[in-house]
């Protein structure tokens, strides 16, 4: 590992010799994929290239960095960038359901293991963690974040980061991250993807931006710029984002990658006037490097030989890049070696991480009378119903493009292994459901659209489902939405259950026979005529390719539910952007005489943030403080009792929430300020601690327009989910 300064002279000295176009070149990301009148061999081969992006194929990209090395002229070894998201080869559950596990030490793992599969077939570097704060369930990459609260989200963004990167940058079977999309993508207008996002400072700073800065904290090398306009100013272009904040606030000195196209797009925002203003606007706000538009390599050097841009800018922009080169030892371990690939992505423990992490991601929302965990010692006929029971690739989700489908334990497969030799397990799929708009990775991965049915099919498979069901003991049904329904440029309108799918519940439930219904899905759906139908409901996400085998472990008790919610689940699209840290306005809504802003539905959403049910219940008690006054800048410690109070073993997620009583603006009514996953066998109590300084007392004032920490009375709850009861205050003088 070079020390700073000899990374520093190495670094020097490459750019000495450089020309203005091989340093642009390393500012440049391009693929095959990008349309180009110059073959990529021939501008890798002229220096032209700094990174290669979408590109997974081992030999193609080992034979690349040969070129690279081997053929331009200073031998500088290309960065290889993909999307591993939540997964390589080994799908896990998509990043809203890893985060509903609460678990950052399986997130850091479940990511180290993405990252060794993705670094042994040549991918140095991932476009991850996504840690955008979403608050609008209508916004598909809601899937792709930690939901809607920063200090979670903060939490989140730090494991990822440690997992990809292991303890610094260059450790062996580890990638270069990527902290996206900076900043404020998931406040799009309406849910609508890429729309305008417009954030009050107030906001960014206290909700937006924490989880990136989380994110630097924990050493990410890289950062995205976002592709929407943030306040009017695209943030590919936008100063405030990547120079006053990142650079000049927070002192980060890694490199800033563009969003696909974006560094062009400024002249598509009607923000720079031609693609090489936008050039000099993204380079000049703080954009390193260029993906996959070539605006940088086709214009900067025109604004250089115009005196426009200084060449030392350029020499900035570089340096971050090589230097990051230089830690990841791509000049001593260009090559990857392709002999251990096939060891590594089938690595049994990888199988066994998404199978664990596939239970300890799935939530728990309904449980009356305790059907779940099912009793089966009677149960002769088991019906799996459902359009998403038998899929492999909807148990995936849109981004898991290097994963093969193939790979995938489906529900129904899961359940056969887990019954099949003592209960008779049938599958009737019941109904259909497709797009109305195609979607942007079926197109890129040229998957073919299913032939839609005829009414008369529609009605016969409908038909058949219910007739199955009628006839079975039990019935598991298996609902949601596909995976190319959330995601990119996925977002909907409307949060309903896709298709007839509302029909087949209903008519499933008329039949008597008792129902689990297991929630395959993205984001948050409208649950608003069907919750209450039927007994059981167990949100599995999109759960990866052990889903199948963890969704029966967890119906039969083999696993035990502990996930909590990571986002308020809205009753319908009509109640978005909904989340629990709002401010208490001058009528809360917990006043008797009106309990709803809506005359036509609560205001309250179905199931609250931080909520999940378990197979055991918890008691809460004797929350205690070491000290009931503090001065500004000490810390407070916070002490609960936790009792498992019922027959089985169980996870609990204990939280901690606060709020400012008053102060120089109003503050959210409640704010996560703490928690723990805990285990506890049945009659086992355990206590908990939780510490509160100035970094959770302190927020950005927006009436003062800088952080504060504030002599006021706080409340504290705590418990297991956002609308804890147990409650206790202090003051800070
Ligand atoms: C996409 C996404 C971004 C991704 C990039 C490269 O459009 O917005 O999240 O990392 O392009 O695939």
């Amino acid at each position: 590992m070079a020390s700073s300064a000899q990374e520093n002279d190495r670094v020097n000295d490459l750019v000495q010799q450089m020309t203005l176009e091989e340093k642009i070149g390393q500012l440049t990301q391009l693929g095959q994929y990008i349309p180009d009148t110059v073959p990529i061999d021939d501008r890798i081969r002229q220096g032209q290239v700094g990174s290669i992006l979408w590109l997974s194929d081992p030999a193609e990209i080992n034979r690349l960095q040969h070129l690279a090395v081997e053929q331009s002229r200073l031998h500088i070894p290309l960065l290889f960038g993909l999307d591993v998201i939540h997964g390589f080869r080994t799908i896990f559950p998509m990043p809203l359901a890893l985060a509903a596990s609460w678990d950052p030490t399986l997130v850091e793992r479940v990511q180290a293991v993405a990252a060794r599969e993705a670094r042994a077939c040549g991918i140095n570097w991932t476009f991850a963690p996504m840690v955008d704060i979403a608050r609008d369930s209508r916004w598909g990459r809601i899937i792709e974040g930690a939901g809607e609260d920063p200090f979670l989200g903060a939490a989140m963004a730090k494991a990822q980061v440690r997992g990809f990167q292991g303890a610094e940058i260059g450790s062996p079977g580890h990638v270069l991250a990527c902290a996206k999309h900076f900043a404020g993508y998931g406040a799009a207008d309406g849910g609508r993807d890429y729309d305008s996002a417009y954030v009050p400072e107030t906001l960014l700073r206290n909700v937006y931006l924490p989880p990136f800065r989380a994110a630097l904290d924990a050493g990410v090398g890289t950062f995205m710029s976002a592709y929407m306009d943030l306040n009017d100013v695209p943030a590919t272009g936008n100063r405030f984002l990547l120079d006053r904040v990142l650079r000049r606030e927070w002192g980060f000195r890694g490199f800033v990658v563009s969003d696909a196209n974006s560094v062009a797009d400024l002249a598509t925002h009607g923000f720079a006037r031609d693609l090489q203003d936008a050039a000099f606007r993204a380079l000049s706000a703080g954009v390193n490097m260029d993906m996959a538009s070539r605006t940088y390599l086709e214009h900067l050097a025109t604004s250089v030989q115009k005196g426009r841009i200084p060449v030392a800018v350029i020499d900035e922009a570089v340096r971050p890049i090589l230097a990051t080169k230089i830690r990841m030892e791509l000049f001593e371990h260009p090559y990857i070696d392709e002999s251990q690939i096939q060891s590594i992505l089938a690595a049994p423990e990888h199988r066994q991480l998404a199978r664990s992490a596939a239970q300890r991601s799935a939530v728990l929302l309904r449980n009356e009378g305790q059907l779940l965990p099912l009793k089966l010692h009677d149960v002769k006929s088991l019906a799996v119903i459902g359009p998403l029971a038998d899929s492999q690739q909807d148990l995936m989700s849109a981004w898991a493009m290097t994963g093969n489908p193939k790979d995938v334990i489906t529900v129904v497969e899961g359940i056969r292994n887990k019954v099949g030799n003592r209960i008779q397990v049938e599958y009737a799929q019941g109904v259909e459901m497709s797009r109305k708009y195609p979607s942007m990775f079926d197109v890129l991965m040229g998957r073919p659209q299913p032939t839609p049915w005829t009414e008369a099919q529609s009605q016969a498979e409908l038909d058949r489902a219910v007739e199955l069901a009628g006839r079975s003991d039990l019935v598991v049904l298996v609902v949601g939405e596909l995976a190319t329904m959330s995601g990119e440029l996925a977002s909907q309108a409307s949060l309903e259950l896709p298709g007839r799918q509302v029909e087949l519940i209903k008519a499933v439930a008329a039949t008597g026979k008792p129902v689990a219904l297991v929630l395959v899905n993205g984001r948050p759906l409208d649950l608003s005529q069907v919750a209450e139908r039927v007994p059981a409901i167990l949100e599995v996400w999109h759960p990866g390719v052990e889903g199948g085998n963890a969704i029966a472990d967890l119906l039969v008790g083999d696993a035990a539910p502990g996930g909590k919610l990571t986002v308020s689940w809205p009753r319908g699209a009509g109640q978005c952007p909904i989340y629990y840290a709002h401010n208490l306005t001058h009528q809360p809504d917990a006043s008797p005489m009106f309990t709803s802003r809506y005359w036509d539905i609560p205001s309250s959403p179905l199931y609250p943030f931080g909520f999940g049910l378990s197979y055991t219940t918890f008691t809460y008690s004797n929350v205690r403080l070491d000290q009931a006054e503090a001065r500004r800048g000490e810390t407070i410690h916070v002490s609960v009792d936790v009792e498992n109070t019922g027959e089985r073993p169980g996870d609990e997620v204990v939280q901690l929430y606060l709020h400012q009583c008053a102060g120089s603006t109003s503050r959210p009514v409640r704010e996560l300020k703490g928690f723990a996953r805990i285990a506890l066998a049945p009659g086992e109590k355990k206590v908990v601690q939780f510490a509160l300084g100035p970094d959770e007392l302190s927020f950005w004032s927006s009436a003062e327009n800088t952080w504060v920490q504030e002599a006021e009375t706080f409340d504290v709850w705590v418990g297991g989910d956002s609308t804890a009861a147990l409650h206790t205050t202090f003051k800070i003088k």
